[in-house]
């Protein structure tokens, strides 16, 4: 089949986009017809003969979604590519779900177009019923950068499986936050999710909590206790920091996997169940396998779908994005009216973010709660930033102008010291020690 000369319709409402791409696939020998709305794109195609949308997904008062339905509507073989600057996880989601073919993040390299725009034309569309739209909701999974756009296409395509998902990535990159989406986006959905954060469990205990144990199997066990495992039956499990499993508990996770039985400890009976699994680790779980400290036949059986988040400083368009999200959220949250400035934005876009999206989301917090005139500038920003660094060391080392700010936190978490410590970025030992020192 040869590509030159075949129809493809352009909805794109920058005009300098437009005529960039128009300009681009013209000269690559296919005939482009290009719109602006969405009112004369879906009239147009109402007419049919198109053998490749493009569209943006945000135009105007309907989306790139109703282009995807009105082309498949024309003609289901119709292939779609959205492309968006503002991807989220729903609108993959929403577009994998409605046929999309591809999904590009905007700024693109033309290049890459190109070879989305080829993919599609080679493949043929499978055959599927119509579907009605959706909304796209608010998300939670906030990031628009190309990095994150791949990771949402394949989540997109992996939730609605049973396979086995490895979550790789920096603390806090968000890889609980994928884990739950996956699981939402699954059939499992309406059955449980539980989490599990294997490195916070005794290695001795972790067979009894995820397999289950009988009355009497250990002291202490005085009534049968159903595990993990078979509490959420036709749910997913996570099993968070599973670099921390030692290698008896890697030899039963194994057996599990490949047979899908439980025998809770004590027990003589096996029982099946139907979980799936999710498993994160912040560790290099390859370098530990080559080390010899995590087994192979374990990692194989793991690493059916591999996703590695990647750091917030190499998507550092994000940072705004989810600046301005957390801190809608906490001036909701302590009925603030904190406003973030240009400096404030350029100084926490300048900033490596070790933490991550974790430790941006506890500094806007910090300054929600305790910025001087309602503002982030750059120096409080700063200030925040230097605090941080200093608990993380040390632990004991605020300043005594610092009890204002431990009054100031306390009162907008209405006591709760455990909040006010994380937003202080400090131990909860260590707040008490201070509190006593203040003598709150
Ligand atoms: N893309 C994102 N959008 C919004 N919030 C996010 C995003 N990524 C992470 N978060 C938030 O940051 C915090 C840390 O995320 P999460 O617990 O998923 O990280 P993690 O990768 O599991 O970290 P760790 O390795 O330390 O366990 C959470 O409060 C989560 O809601
Ligand atoms: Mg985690």
């Amino acid at each position: 089949m040869t590509e030159a000369g075949e129809k493809i319709l352009l909805v794109e409402d920058d005009p300098s986009v437009r005529t960039t791409i128009v300009t681009f696939l013209e000269l690559e020998g296919f005939d482009v017809e290009a719109f602006s709305n969405t009112r004369d794109a879906i009239e147009r195609l109402s007419h049919g003969g198109y053998r490749l949308v493009i569209s943006d997904i945000y135009i105007d008062d309907r989306t790139g979604i109703d282009i995807l339905q009105a082309a498949k509507k024309q003609a289901n073989e119709c292939a779609v590519i959205l492309m968006t600057a503002r991807g989220t996880m729903e609108t993959v989601m929403a577009a994998t779900r409605n046929g999309s073919f591809d999904y590009l993040a905007k700024p693109f390299e033309l290049d890459t177009l190109l070879e989305a725009v080829k993919r599609a034309i080679a493949a043929r569309t499978p055959d599927d019923d119509e579907v009605e739209a959706e909304d796209l909701p608010e998300s939670e999974m906030i990031g628009s950068s190309a990095g994150m756009v791949e990771i949402y296409k394949t989540v997109s395509r992996v939730a609605p499986t049973d396979a086995t998902v490895v979550i790789l990535g920096e603390t806090g990159t968000g890889k609980e936050l994928i884990a739950r989406m996956i699981h939402r986006n699954s059939d499992r959905a309406q059955f449980p999710f539980v989490a599990v954060d294997c490195g916070a469990i005794p290695p001795t205990l972790l067979e009894s909590e995820l397999f289950g144990a009988m009355r009497g199997a250990f002291t202490g066990a005085d009534r049968d206790r159903i595990g993990v495992f078979e509490a959420a039956n036709r749910g997913t499990v996570f099993l968070d920091e599973i670099g921390d499993i030692d290698a008896a508990f890697q030899v039963k996770l194994l057996r599990f996997l490949q047979e899908r039985e439980v025998r809770p400890v004590g027990s003589p009976r096996a029982k099946t169940v139907d979980v799936r699994v999710v498993v994160a680790t912040n560790r290099d779980l390859q370098k530990m396998v080559e080390e010899g400290k995590f087994r192979e036949d374990l990692w194989h059986r793991l690493n059916v779908v591999r996703l590695t988040l990647p750091p917030l400083r190499e998507r550092r368009i994000d940072v705004p994005l989810l600046a301005h999200y957390f801190l809608n959220k906490y001036n909701t949250r302590y009925s603030r009216h904190v406003k973030m400035t240009d400096s404030g934005l350029r100084e926490l876009n300048n900033f490596t973010w070790p933490g991550n999206v974790r430790q941006l989301q506890h500094l806007i917090e910090r300054l929600t709660i305790l910025s001087p005139n309602d503002r982030i500038d750059a120096e409080s920003v700063q200030d925040a930033i230097a605090a941080m660094d200093t608990k993380e060391g040390g632990g004991e080392t605020l300043a005594e102008t610092e009890a204002d700010q431990i009054r100031r936190v306390l009162a907008a978490t209405g006591g709760n010291k455990s909040r006010a410590a994380s937003v202080l970025g400090i131990e909860r030992k260590t707040l008490y020690r201070k509190l006593e020192r203040m003598k709150i």
